[in-house]
């Protein structure tokens, strides 16, 4: 075995470098080797050679949070990611004081709190029409986020393929890398981000592992039919393929508008690993407590995953969620309505000031179109210089259209004329955007 040779060199190095003669170098140029001298106190450090682990060299930093820190150095308003800018409700601030004052101030369970594994089942069954068991179905993380990370880590292989539907939230191409799987893309077709049957079907072949679901969607709003779902079903069923479904916008939806869980669909309850958190639904974005529900067989990858990870999800914030998802329906009313009403202000700015827009059915985002300004207009290469121009000079911050696109197979397919911006902000912070977008249109114009 080759293994063992390696040992007896290392063995042979330590002893050495404990006789007080000479410590194996260490690897890297030879240049940088330095001659220990006998006095340890006089030794010169040992230069290091370091490089960033060969598994991130596939994905740069997020362009949305990249974004958000440009925001705050022009002092431009932050219409890039997706977080509230108003206060969350006091009820919320009251149940998390409480847990405080409580002494919910300790590790909980790696899983989760009991009560609020109880609580997401009962929420599971009431709301998703999934049945899940707390103690064998239910993990709570530290936000969705970390939930899709654990099912990826907890499933996939290096070599297997996961399928994702473009434009796709960023996070989940880093996922794919950090395991060593092949994204494999399917494009969401305009105008009403449909899928092509037959492209979809292409996607499937014996290494295809998951397949990614975000309904409601991020980027474009798009909330999946249940047919749409029953035909991902058919292929998944045929190759053995888990879903990934990200549930993160799941109650907030427009114009009647009905939310499918996938695991919901026959032939998806065994292969589905539901993911949800109460970042969005509670406008509790720093709270970072979400959940993966899951058959048995998966939850128990996925707690590993967790368990070593992050240990647990605060635990006072996890009794607060437990309390926040008592909540009645009248605040789930209230909160599409909140959010239908920014939407509407802001496609209606956005489309005076020159950026058609397509109108999301579900989560706080807005696709606009921006290709009169980038496609052949010679006043911007693309949305990247674009959006930098609008965060630095026009002070809005929004987030170009390709980073939510990887192309695969179709070179046509890039995003590179679109931005995206979210509505999840007060109305004077909406309203700041839109008068200087309009200003910038008139600036344009000449
Ligand atoms: C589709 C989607 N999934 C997950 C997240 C992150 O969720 P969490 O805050 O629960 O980690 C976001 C945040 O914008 C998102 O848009």
């Amino acid at each position: 075995m080759p293994s063992k040779p390696v040992k007896k060199k290392k063995a042979k190095a330590v002893k050495k470098s404990g006789s007080g003669k000479r410590a194996a170098p260490p690897s890297g140029p030879k240049s940088k080797t330095k001659r220990l001298s006998k006095n340890a106190s006089r030794a010169e450090p040992v230069a290091v050679d370091f490089h960033p682990a060969l598994r991130l060299k596939d994905f740069s930093e997020s362009v949305i949070r990249e974004q958000t820190r440009l925001a705050a150095l022009h002092g431009a308003v932050n219409l890039a990611q997706g977080f509230p800018d108003f206060p969350c409700e006091p009820v919320l601030k009251e149940l998390a004081a409480g847990a405080v004052a409580h002494d919910f101030n300790q590790y909980s369970v790696t899983w989760g709190m009991p009560a609020l594994r109880a609580a997401i089942a009962k929420k599971a069954g009431a709301y998703n029409g999934i049945t899940a068991d707390p103690d064998r179905n239910v993990t709570v993380t530290c936000g969705a986020t970390e939930a899709m990370i654990c099912a990826f880590m907890s499933t996939l292989d290096p070599g297997k393929e996961v399928i994702f539907f473009q434009p796709f939230y960023e996070n989940y191409h880093p996922d794919a890398y950090l395991c060593g799987a092949k994204p494999v893309y399917v494009t969401l077709r305009e105008p009403d981000w449909s899928i092509d049957e037959k492209e979809l079907a292409r996607a499937f072949n014996r290494r295809t592992a998951a397949i990614v679901i975000n309904t409601p969607h991020n980027p474009t709003g798009k909330v999946f039919t249940r047919a749409e779902l029953e035909i991902i079903a058919k292929h998944c069923s045929r190759w053995g393929t888990l879903v990934f479904a990200d549930e993160i916008y799941e109650h907030i939806l427009y114009d009647g508008a009905t939310h499918v869980s996938p695991a919901s669909v026959p032939g998806l309850e065994d292969l589905t690993v539901t993911i949800s958190s109460a970042s969005k639904t509670y406008g509790i974005t720093g709270w970072r407590v979400g959940w993966a529900i899951a058959p048995a067989r998966i939850t128990e990858g996925i707690r590993k995953v967790h368990d070593f990870m992050t240990v647990c999800a605060a635990t006072p914030l996890q009794e607060a969620v437990r309390g926040a998802l008592g909540l009645g329906p009248e605040f789930y009313r209230d909160l599409a309505d909140h959010y239908r009403r920014r939407r509407d202000f802001l496609i209606g700015g956005l489309e005076a000031a020159g950026f058609p827009c397509h109108v999301p059915k579900g989560a706080y985002y807005v696709m606009a179109d921006v290709s009169h300004l980038v496609k052949g207009s010679g006043r911007f290469r693309d949305d990247t210089e674009l959006a930098r121009y609008l965060v630095s000079e026009v002070k809005v911050a929004a987030v170009p259209g390709a980073s939510f696109y990887r192309g695969g197979h179709d070179k046509t397919i890039s995003g590179t004329h679109k931005l995206r911006f979210c509505f999840c902000k007060k109305e004077e912070t909406l309203a700041l955007a839109l008068s200087r977008l309009g200003a910038f249109k008139g600036l344009n114009r000449k």
